[in-house]
């Protein structure tokens, strides 16, 4: 690559980011219990990666009613806050940049985690998925989702003021922004489908009605924080989990007219990342760049050849890399040296567990120093 535009600076909302190589929101579940509070670990595996140009953390759950897996984060207690305040703090020490992922799964979790031993969704379907949830032998498994509870219309605004709390208690902890999970089947995907969502109210039915959870949440956390401040992220290409919907991508591209009007910072595509995915054409690319005007993200399988050149090609601004970044926390070095990159350990866990997989990865520089390279 000849001057790759992948290592230079542009801005998203109001920051100037280094570089165009963003680190993947990912769920590492590894929070201190009882309470899902975030900690020391959590605080020295982000800082590992703080050269990434914005990292995007873990999928935070805005309430206990938003939680579906176990071991993860929260955001809506005093101790969550402090936790996320260390690591926003040792991110910052390291001159990186976070936004905190919000999260509500909906269906996507199980009866352990509801006092009343039910999720909550648009409707009451289940979604023939399975959540990662720890038994009381402290042994985790995957579990099928239940079937939700429908939510009744009054009860959304409250839905509504949780994610405000935590976009709030997001800004209080010392985060950058703010992005909005809206993808992978969660609550808010689940609005926008119609096949998750089989409403009868304002919240169901037509395009406009199906996004309008959606616009109600973005436009509530922008007028709180400001929508600089603001992301959103969004999987138009997924089918599993009960997503599939033949109107997705017009629902998604209305729903982006709707997130420019409102100024945001971003929209961040999870491309299709299984082998048999379907191609995101040019044509969706091209749409949703006229539709909306502030940075896109995408992420999804990226090799930065490929992110390069869709970069150059003005299709996209910033490309966000998981998995890479998981046994490189110096992704970004490894990359403007060409310098091969470090395999996922098989044997150390993704979802739970200690340091082991998680901040033993060590910098190409470190591995060579002890002659391992
Ligand atoms: C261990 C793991 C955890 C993930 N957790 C999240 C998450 O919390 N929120 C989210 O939006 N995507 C999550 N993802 C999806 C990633 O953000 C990313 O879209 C996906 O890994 C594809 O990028 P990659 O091929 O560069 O890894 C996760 C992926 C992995 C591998």
């Amino acid at each position: 690559m000849s001057d790759p535009l992948l290592f230079t600076q542009k801005k998203i909302g109001n920051l100037i980011l280094p570089n165009r190589i963003l680190m993947a929101p990912m769920t590492r579940s590894r929070t201190t219990q009882p309470g899902d509070i975030p900690n020391q670990l959590m605080a020295k595996y982000y800082a590992q990666r703080a050269s990434a140009g914005l990292i995007i953390s873990e999928a935070t759950q805005i309430s206990c009613q938003g939680k579906g897996y176990s071991f993860t984060p929260g955001i809506y207690t005093a101790s969550q806050v402090a936790g996320w305040k260390e690591i926003t703090h040792a991110v910052h020490q390291k001159g990186g940049r976070i936004f905190c992922q919000l999260w509500h799964v909906g269906r996507m979790s199980h009866s352990t985690f509801h006092e009343d031993g039910q999720p909550v969704a648009p409707s009451a379907l289940a979604p023939d998925a399975q959540v990662w949830v720890v038994n009381e032998k402290g042994v985790g498994e995957m579990v099928d989702c239940p079937t939700p509870r429908a939510l009744a219309t009054q009860e959304i605004q409250s839905i509504v003021e949780d994610y405000v709390h935590a976009a709030e208690n997001a800004m209080m902890a010392g985060f950058n922004g703010v992005e909005i999970h809206a993808g992978n089947g969660y609550l808010i995907d689940q609005f926008l489908r119609r096949s998750s969502n089989q409403r009868h109210d304002q919240y169901g039915g037509s395009k406009e009605n199906r996004i309008r959870f959606a616009v109600e949440v973005i436009t509530a956390i922008s007028q709180a924080i400001g929508p600089e401040k603001v992301g959103i992220r969004l999987a138009p290409f997924i089918t599993q989990r009960g997503m599939q919907d033949e109107e997705a991508i017009d629902t998604i591209l209305l729903a982006a007219e709707h997130f420019n009007r409102l100024g945001i910072a971003y929209v961040h595509l999870a491309e299709a990342d299984w082998d048999d995915a379907p191609v995101v054409t040019e044509s969706f690319r091209q749409a949703l760049r006229r539709k909306f005007h502030g940075a896109i993200i995408v992420a999804g399988n990226y090799e930065p050849e490929q992110a390069e050149a869709l970069i150059e090609q003005g299709l996209v601004d910033f490309v966000a890399f998981g998995r890479k970044f998981i046994s490189n926390p110096d992704l970004v070095y490894r990359l403007i040296h060409q310098l091969p990159l470090s395999p996922i350990n098989p044997d150390a866990p993704l979802f739970g567990g200690s340091e082991q997989g998680y901040t033993d990865y060590a910098d190409f520089q470190q591995l060579r120093a002890k002659g391992a390279i």
